[in-house]
């Protein structure tokens, strides 16, 4: 049945992104200069869960790293990678400059001081830059003469609602990609070069596809999520030898879980512990949380980004929030 596990992973970059030649154009443009050893303009990426900003942000800057040899790019993850160093240290790790460098014991200038010295253009993703807590990491990066960002959340909004003044002024210059949630044609495509790829040929149908299209309403992080579970389903029992409506409609409850589960690996240690204390309780008031959390941190992080880790985790569906003020409650939503 599956004959390459890795095209059907969410982190895979594709060999083709699909229905995305408009934006592949525009962000593209944008760090255009940067082949010419100039720094590119900084880009905003924002568009809802699954709609491809991560992949189309490493899809653009591998091509252009293929073609112009002067140029070194970071990725970083700031749900997994929360503090200044982490997250400088991590864009680090992926140029061939950090690699004797450790993360203890080593501070944030000396990580900028060997961005500076890397030859040529960096371009630094910060992916979902929205609980990035410590907004001097974006000021320090913008003063890199070498650097240019790529940063991605997904409610453009609600990052600019709580920025540093100086930060908001350089993000509100930065170009702004939107990307849309797929139709379920699109969807559709995506999930055929998926199947292709990593699957034999005949294990699944154009019928079948299309449902897990709709289930997936727009959504390409959950659609792979599907194909995958389905494709072990089949593989691991004797029921069926292909993906059918029945099979997809056995795991969708298990594919939803399994998003939910990845994403509670990469949280940070702020955020683990919010969610421990929310997954211990099944329910829990605000008040307690908030007393019990930093009870629980050695350093605890100020109420304003408690919120914004709160925020994050209810978009992603790990647990919800009821009522307002004194009377808020948080609990966890059981997949
Ligand atoms: N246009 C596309 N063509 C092919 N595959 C795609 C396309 N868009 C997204 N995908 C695939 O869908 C999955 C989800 O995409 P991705 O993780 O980039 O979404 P995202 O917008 O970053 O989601 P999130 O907000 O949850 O981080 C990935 O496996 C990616 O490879
Ligand atoms: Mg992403």
């Amino acid at each position: 049945m599956i004959t390459d596990a890795r095209a059907l992973r969410q982190d895979h970059v594709p060999q083709e992104l699909h229905h995305r030649e408009g934006k592949i154009d525009e962000i593209s443009s944008a760090l255009k200069p940067v082949s010419n050893d100039d720094p590119g303009e900084d880009i905003l990426i924002h568009g809802k869960s699954g709609t491809g900003k991560t992949t189309i942000a490493k899809y653009v800057l591998d091509h252009l790293k293929r073609e112009t040899l002067d140029v070194e790019w970071g990725y970083t993850n700031c749900i997994s990678n929360a503090s200044k160093t982490d997250i400088l240290y991590s864009l680090l790790r992926d140029t061939d400059r950090g690699a004797d460098l450790r993360k203890e014991g080593t501070s944030a200038s000396t990580f900028l001081d060997r961005l500076q010295e890397i030859d040529g253009q960096f371009v630094a993703i910060l992916d979902e830059v929205d609980v990035v807590d410590d907004m001097t990491t974006l000021l320090s990066l913008y003063e890199l003469s070498n650097v240019t960002m790529v940063l991605i959340c997904v409610d453009e909004d609600r990052l600019f609602r709580d920025l540093d003044i100086r930060v908001d002024s350089r993000l509100r210059s930065a170009q702004k990609v939107e990307l849309d949630p797929y139709d379920n044609d699109e969807l559709a495509d995506i999930l055929w070069g998926r199947a292709e790829a990593g699957l034999e040929f005949g294990a699944i149908n154009d019928k079948t596809i299309n449902y897990i299209a709709d289930i997936a309403a727009g959504d390409a992080r959950l659609a792979i999520a599907l194909l995958r579970q389905s494709a072990r389903y089949v593989e691991d029992t004797d029921i069926e030898d292909r993906i059918t409506v029945g099979v997809v409609n056995r795991i969708a409850d298990d594919a939803k879980a399994d998003i939910a589960t990845r994403y509670v690996e990469k949280l940070s240690t702020h955020q683990r512990i919010l969610y421990e204390i929310i997954a211990d309780a099944g329910e829990i008031s605000g008040g307690d949380l908030h007393s019990k959390y930093e009870h629980r941190a050695t350093e605890p992080k100020g109420k304003s980004m408690r919120r914004k880790y709160l925020q994050s985790m209810s978009r992603e569906d790990l647990i919800e929030k009821e009522g307002e003020g004194r009377g808020r409650r948080y609990r966890l939503i059981d997949h």
